[in-house]
């Protein structure tokens, strides 16, 4: 699928398919709508003044257009006139390009109608508008179907997605780019957080990350066991203890900063399929603990993304991937091993493997890589679910503007996020009668615990944590994010990196 820009006469469109928003209670079309209107024998007035389409957030209806060259107008709407924000628009591209999508059309044109502006309750750029126009779109059209091999001609693909405005090309063209890059980085996180454990290996992850960072010019080098062995990276390799396929940690570089500046480090789990090893999960659903490796797909996402924005500043992105599984050299409850910084981690669940490897990517970002600053990512805690739902991402960390512009970004990218607390009086739950620490707090508070953990590691560096235990995935189709991996939190870190605060 290829997403365009368009500028010039409204009447002069060609397309298969074409999406207009409408603001509710609305019942003479805008300006450039009406032109449309006036192509189709003023259908979509006379609809409006019947009261049959009342425009709420993503209601649909879709018109058969008979004269016009473009056989369907898909009427989205908006909600009122001055609450809509751009999340409004995003929804409303995803929700009308899927639908024209699932009529099988191939050239879909969105419509930016011209006071699209004017609706929104926060006055946005044309670029803006364009780039969350081009993001619901193009993320509703995900879809991985290398599995089905019967019907393939029933499988609906868009071949172009067009965003039309009668305003300034440029401004068109760059939110558009932007979108792009988003959508792109965006479905291959999904991509590989949807392929099942089998496909996705560690082993298959490190040469995927490899091949899209080379592609987006990043410099990218994968850590073998034997390397992790002899740098001591005891987490990473205790988790790996039960498998048959190798760990590898991945690492990312992007230099777009000054070549003095340290880097900020993207740190994603990479869990390529929880068992909970010896603390064996139940088996029902255990067949979604695929998607514990979406934190560093997203990690993955976010380096390239960063690339391809050409965004000015030092990255490092480290994505620690092995499977999680029990045999008998798994590691096992009670076990002690000391991670890359020194620590002794008393093993007491080994479910808990996530911060295990997450720990040795961020003491290893922080000492070898002097790092100024630590993003997190990971499908780290069941307790993240119960505590947030899948609406929001948890969000902890020791740098107060650090977390307030994760949320703000989370806010303005529909990445939405939470902020729970840190302190320190949790870091009791973590105190081990044998070692340093041990690696779960027990039943209360389990994802701040989770990030307590990570915290030992972080030290005084500024840090935030997201769990996305609750948001990577999603059981129920939103409108642009359909059944499956939702590719968060990489459009609110990569936001948060455009608008870096000062430490
Ligand atoms: N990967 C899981 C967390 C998870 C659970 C993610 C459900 C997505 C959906 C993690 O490794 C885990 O098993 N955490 C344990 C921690 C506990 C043993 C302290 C959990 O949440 O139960
Ligand atoms: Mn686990
Ligand atoms: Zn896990």
């Amino acid at each position: 699928m290829k997403m365009l820009s368009q500028t010039g006469a409204p009447q002069e469109l060609t397309a298969d398919g074409l999406v207009i928003g409408i603001y509710e209670g609305e019942d003479t079309p805008a300006p450039t709508t009406a032109a449309w209107d006036a192509c189709v024998s003023g259908q979509i007035a006379a609809i409006l003044a019947s009261g049959d389409f009342k425009a709420k957030p993503n209601a649909t209806l879709v018109l058969h257009t008979l004269a016009f060259p473009i056989k369907r107008v898909a009427l989205v709407g908006l909600g009122k006139k001055g609450e809509a924000t751009l999340e409004t628009l995003r929804q409303a591209a995803g929700k009308g390009t899927s639908i024209l999508r699932d009529l099988n059309l191939k050239h879909i044109t969105i419509g930016l109608v011209d006071d699209a502006p004017r609706g929104l309750k926060a006055p946005a750029e044309l670029a803006e508008i364009a780039q969350a126009v081009t993001e619901g779109a193009g993320m509703s059209l995900f879809q991985l179907t290398d599995y089905r091999t019967r019907d393939r001609e029933d499988i609906k693909t868009v071949e172009t997605v067009t965003i039309w405005s009668n305003h300034s090309e440029t401004a068109l063209t760059e939110g558009l780019r932007h979108g792009t890059v988003l959508v792109e980085s965006i479905a291959l996180a999904r991509t590989l957080i949807l392929h099942p454990s089998n496909v996705v290996t560690a082993t298959r992850l490190a040469e995927e990350a490899q091949r899209a960072g080379e592609a987006a010019g990043l410099s990218v080098k994968i850590f073998e066991k034997a390397d992790l062995e002899a740098m001591k990276m005891g987490g990473i390799l205790a988790v790996n203890q039960g498998s048959v396929h190798p760990p590898k940690l991945i690492m990312m570089e992007h230099r777009g900063g000054s070549a003095d500046d340290p880097p900020i480090a993207i740190v994603g789990k990479g869990i390529t399929f929880d068992t909970g090893g010896i603390s064996i999960k139940p088996g029902e659903g255990m067949e979604k603990m695929k998607y514990d490796m979406a934190g560093g797909a997203a990690a993955i996402a976010i380096m390239v993304a960063a690339a391809r924005l050409g965004i000015k500043k030092n990255l490092v992105g480290l994505i620690p991937a092995t499977d999680n599984m029990p045999s008998g050299t798994a590691l096992k409850p009670g076990d002690v091993f000391t991670a890359y910084n020194g620590l002794t981690v008393e093993v007491l669940n080994t479910d808990a493997e996530g911060r295990l490897v997450l720990c040795d990517a961020i003491s290893y970002a922080i000492t070898e890589k002097k790092a100024c600053a630590v993003i997190d990512m990971a499908t780290l805690t069941g307790a993240c679910i119960i505590a947030l739902g899948t609406e929001a991402v948890g969000v902890l960390g020791n740098h107060q503007g650090l977390v307030d512009q994760l949320l703000a970004s989370g806010e303005r990218t529909g990445d939405r996020g939470w902020q729970l607390p840190l302190w320190k009086e949790y870091n009791e739950l973590l105190r081990s009668d044998i070692a340093d620490l041990k690696n779960i707090g027990g039943r209360e508070a389990g994802t701040i615990t989770a990030a307590c953990f990570l915290q030992r590691f972080v030290g005084d560096t500024p840090w935030v944590h997201l769990d996305i235990a609750g948001t990577a995935w999603t059981e129920k189709e939103k409108p642009y994010r359909p059944k499956g991996p939702t590719g968060t939190p990489v459009r609110a870190v990569i936001d948060t990196l455009m608008h870096w605060p000062a430490l």
